[in-house]
């Protein structure tokens, strides 16, 4: 759920909302905002605390009409040197959403990251009813000297769970400040955007 922003745009949407978030303090940040949006609609909203993959797995199969969600990727705002992070720490925010073992971000390998992916959208499939759709929001990112297409990554895991692949979005971030990264020796292109990649359960 982090901060509860897809459970607002849920509520707006007049959708019942189901959200897991692993940590209290972003569930409580979560609660008090989902509250305030959902006094009008009083809409169902069933939040839970825990690992999300123990929470699906107690969800009955084909219940659900639509599933998003914005993965925590790979260690990403931990990395020291992300630049992200400078940003965050000067508008005093959070520089990770914790540590956890269970925490997505915590896992140390990017082929043990994308396994667990795997097992959540294999729930994600069971969740889902016939013919509805499950949408990926997911940042490429930069790893050493290499450029990891997660988006891809992802595409490949939820078609490899039974999703039929759908599309890609591509939300463009223009609002954030460019790097010379490798100038002068080398050309390293900035990410200024996110993706979202749609599977659809025939
Ligand atoms: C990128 S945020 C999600 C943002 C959210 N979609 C929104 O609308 O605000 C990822 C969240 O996943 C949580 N998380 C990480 N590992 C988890 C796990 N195993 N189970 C449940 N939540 C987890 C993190 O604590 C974090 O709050």
């Amino acid at each position: 759920m982090g901060s509860g922003s897809s459970a607002i745009a849920s509520i707006s949407e007049g959708r019942n909302f189901i959200g897991i978030e692993l940590y209290p303090e972003w569930k409580t940040i979560a609660e008090q905002r989902i509250k305030n949006a959902n006094k009008a609609n009083r809409l169902r909203c069933d939040l839970h605390l825990g690992d999300s993959l123990s929470v699906m797995r107690k969800i009955e199969d084909q219940s659900v009409d639509f599933i998003v969600t914005s993965p925590p990727y790979w260690g990403i705002l931990g990395k020291k040197d992300h630049k992200a992070n400078g940003e965050r720490v000067a508008r005093g925010l959070a520089t990770d959403y914790g540590n956890k073992k269970s925490d997505l971000s915590c896992i140390e390998s990017y082929a043990d990251f994308i396994c667990v992916m795997r097992e959540h959208f294999v729930e994600y499939y069971r969740l889902l009813d016939k013919k509805k759709y499950a949408a990926v929001i997911v940042s490429d990112f930069r790893h050493g000297q290499e450029y990891h297409m997660f988006h891809s990554d992802i595409a490949d895991v939820l078609r490899r769970s039974g999703f039929i692949i759908q599309g890609l979005i591509a939300l463009i971030q223009d609002n954030k400040k460019l790097y010379p990264y490798g100038y002068p020796t080398a050309y390293v292109p900035n990410i200024s955007n996110q993706f979202i990649v749609i599977g659809r359960k025939l």
